[in-house]
Order: structure tokens, then C-alpha cells, then sequence
């Protein structure tokens, strides 16, 4: 085989292995996405077919569920935007909502602290954090 013959193969073989990585990231990793959820999410929300509130509603079967279903004492903010602009909890409200829950609903309780739940949330920076943790999302059904 000639040296040129070699090269192209090599060239082939790289563009193939940067083609996967390329659609890992595209559609995000389920397993990243849990390790973040457990970390940023679980400690509010329950992510399991037990579907038990926490300081947030739970969110088992989250996705594409419209907002504000679920039985839970939501925020009077909350309730207003969910009851005059009902909408589903697609990848593009998930992706909103994740990146600056006070930016999409203001006076939402997810980024507010109480004295008996001193702690908040106010989004995740890294868009393919978020992507991650909307794959991960959509398995929890
Ligand atoms: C500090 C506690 C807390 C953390 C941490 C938190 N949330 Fe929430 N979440 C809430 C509260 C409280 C609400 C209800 C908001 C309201 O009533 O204004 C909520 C609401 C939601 C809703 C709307 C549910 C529905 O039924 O309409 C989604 C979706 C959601 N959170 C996803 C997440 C995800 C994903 C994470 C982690 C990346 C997260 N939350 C982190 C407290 C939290």
C-alpha cells in the first residue's frame, strides 16, 4: 500500500471518530445528564416514578408536560404565566428555564431561598450541561 493510501485511511478514520463525537454531543449524554441532575436538581426536585413534591413539583414524566399540572403549591408568578400562556415543557422552554429560571418567570420560587429551604437555583451556565441534562430529562418516563 502506498504511503498516500495509508494517509487517506488515517484522514478517513479520524473524520469518521469526529463524526460520532460530533453527534454525541449534537443529541447530549443521558449519563452526564443524571450526574447533573442528581447534583443541581435532586436535592428540590424528585426525579422518580414515586412522583413526591419536594421544594419543587416532581419531574417524573417532565417532559413535554404542560406547566404547572402537576398538584404543588406553585408560586403565585408561576401560576399566572402557566394559566394565561399555557405551554409544554419542550426542549425549547426546558432550555430557556434551565439557562435563567428568573430571566423566563421573575419571582419564580426555584431561585428564591426560604428560611426553611435556604437554597436556590439560578441556571446552568454550560449549554452542553444543559443539553446533557434535557437528554436525561426526556428518559424519565
Ligand atoms: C432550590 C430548589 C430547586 C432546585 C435546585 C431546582 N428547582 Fe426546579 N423548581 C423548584 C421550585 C420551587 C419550582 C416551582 C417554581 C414556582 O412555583 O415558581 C420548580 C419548578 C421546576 C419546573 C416546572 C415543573 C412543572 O411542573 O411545571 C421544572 C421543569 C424544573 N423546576 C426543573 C428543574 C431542573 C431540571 C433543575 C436542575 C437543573 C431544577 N429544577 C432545580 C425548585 C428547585
Amino acid at each position: 500500500m502506498k504511503i498516500a493510501h495509508v494517509l487517506s485511511l488515517i484522514m478517513l478514520l479520524l473524520l469518521a471518530l469526529l463524526a460520532v463525537i460530533g453527534y454525541q454531543r449534537f443529541k447530549g449524554d443521558a449519563e452526564v445528564g443524571k450526574r447533573l441532575a442528581e447534583n443541581n436538581c435532586g436535592i428540590c426536585h424528585d426525579m422518580t416514578a414515586t412522583r413526591k413534591n419536594g421544594k419543587g413539583p416532581y419531574l417524573w414524566e417532565i417532559y413535554r408536560r404542560p406547566a404547572g399540572v402537576v398538584d404543588f403549591p406553585f408560586s403565585a408568578a408561576f401560576r399566572k404565566l402557566a394559566e394565561e400562556q399555557p405551554f409544554l415543557w419542550d426542549d425549547e422552554h426546558l432550555e430557556r428555564w434551565l439557562t435563567n429560571p428568573m430571566g423566563f418567570i421573575p419571582q419564580t420560587r426555584m431561585a428564591q431561598n426560604s428560611k426553611d429551604h435556604p437554597v436556590s437555583f439560578d441556571g446552568i451556565q454550560s449549554s452542553g450541561n444543559r443539553k446533557d441534562l434535557i437528554t436525561y430529562l426526556k428518559t424519565l418516563q
